[in-house]
């Protein structure tokens, strides 16, 4: 084996996920150049043991024993590639740091992707999910991306249709999970800039601030305050964000579902379905606060699952359970997890 892959055995993930598990790797591996992929793809040992590709660990919840060869994506770089009379084309590596991305577009001046500041993690995992907030989510800014495909061995370049982008979903959690590592993601950002103030959070905190016509630097900002008022911060109280989607039903149950609880919250979508508010289910069964074992449900908002120290991955899943659970016996709405489980 040459030192192009200075394996580590055992290796500690406790300060690599965001939850705080304290989970070890069986192979661990940062990868800060393509040819190590390809060097682990030419290994007949390597190639066949399970992978878990890891960017920031903000969206995960570990086993406390990750029997598997852990890549930490860690490839660095980002440039404006062009522009013609109406986007201009962003380009960041994997392993940039989302946020750090988000302001460095700001500092350039290109706007766009404000709404999406504060998203703990890399550029590589924000195509996984289709990572969205406050009114925006990045498949309406994405252009492509480049892969190492684990099928081929080859880099593939992988337009907007091909990555099948839907609600926190693509094709990267579905027929591709565990075959394309992403290398690079490219945006097309709109040179004829409008703010996005859909969100009524967004559009109150800047009327607050008395801001009518907002910059997008002046979005972002208020982006991060809300976000900073409302979700915990990881450094402080492990979690991984929202822990469940935000479930879709149709607009009959929905009816239905007002009938028993009018106050219920809901969000008409474009298909004429409705988006409830998962915070809002888990909120009315009495969750917001309550702890089991050393997991619990965030006191400020109920979607947050949150270690209150020394949290094991079995005490996360129990509670996640027991509150989808009793989501499902008062609604008749199962709440279906967001993060991934490792
Ligand atoms: P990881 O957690 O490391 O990985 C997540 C998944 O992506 C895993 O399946 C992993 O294998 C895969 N993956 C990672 N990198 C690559 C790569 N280069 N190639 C292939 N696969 C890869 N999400 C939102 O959408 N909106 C929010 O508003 C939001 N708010 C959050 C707030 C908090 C406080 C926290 C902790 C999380 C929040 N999240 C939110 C979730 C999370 O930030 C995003 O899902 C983020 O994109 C995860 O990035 P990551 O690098 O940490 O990915
Ligand atoms: N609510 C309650 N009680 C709670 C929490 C929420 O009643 O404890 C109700 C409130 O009525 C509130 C509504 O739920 O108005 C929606 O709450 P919020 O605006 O906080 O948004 P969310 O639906 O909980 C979603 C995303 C977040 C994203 C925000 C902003 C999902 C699963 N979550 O949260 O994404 O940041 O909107 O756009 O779609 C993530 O994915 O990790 C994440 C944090």
């Amino acid at each position: 084996m040459t030192n192009l892959l200075p394996l580590l055995a055992d290796y500690p993930l406790q300060n690599l996920n965001t939850f705080g598990i304290a989970a070890r790797a069986r192979q661990f591996l940062r990868i800060g150049h393509l040819e190590q992929l390809q060097a682990i793809y030419h290994d007949s040992q390597l190639k066949k043991l399970p992978r878990l590709i890891l960017g920031g660990g903000s969206n995960l919840v570990l086993s406390d024993q990750v029997d598997a060869l852990v890549v930490q994506m860690c490839l660095k770089g980002r440039q404006i590639i062009d522009e013609d009379d109406y986007f201009v084309h962003v380009e960041a590596a994997a392993g940039e740091n989302w946020h750090e991305f988000v302001l460095w577009t700001l500092s350039q001046g290109v706007g766009g992707l404000e709404n999406l500041s504060l998203i703990p993690g890399t550029v590589g995992a924000a195509p996984i999910q289709n990572i969205g907030a406050y009114g925006l989510e990045i498949q309406e800014v994405f252009d492509s991306l480049t892969a190492f495909d684990f099928a081929t061995g080859n880099i593939v370049r992988i337009d907007k249709a091909a990555c099948r982008f839907a609600y926190r979903d693509s094709i990267f959690k579905q027929a591709y999970k565990d075959r394309m590592v992403i290398l690079s993601v490219r945006f097309a950002l709109p040179k004829q800039w409008q703010a996005r103030l859909n969100y009524a959070d967004v559009a109150q905190y800047l009327n607050q601030q008395q801001i009518a016509t907002p910059t997008a630097k002046e979005i972002s900002n208020a982006v991060i305050a809300i976000r900073q008022a409302k979700l915990p911060d990881p450094v402080q109280i492990g979690n991984a964000g929202s822990f469940f989607k935000n479930p879709i039903v149709s607009a009959a149950q929905r009816h239905s579902l007002l009938d028993a609880h009018p106050r219920l919250v809901s969000y008409l979508q474009e298909s004429g379905d409705y988006k409830l508010a998962a915070g809002w289910l888990i909120d009315q069964c009495g969750w917001k606060g309550r702890q089991l074992g050393q997991a619990g449900v965030y006191e400020k908002q109920a979607l947050v699952l949150v270690n209150h120290g020394g949290a094991t991955g079995a005490e996360v899943r129990a509670l996640a359970v027991a509150v989808q659970t009793d989501v499902q016996a008062k609604f008749g709405v199962l709440l279906e997890a967001e993060p991934v489980f490792v």
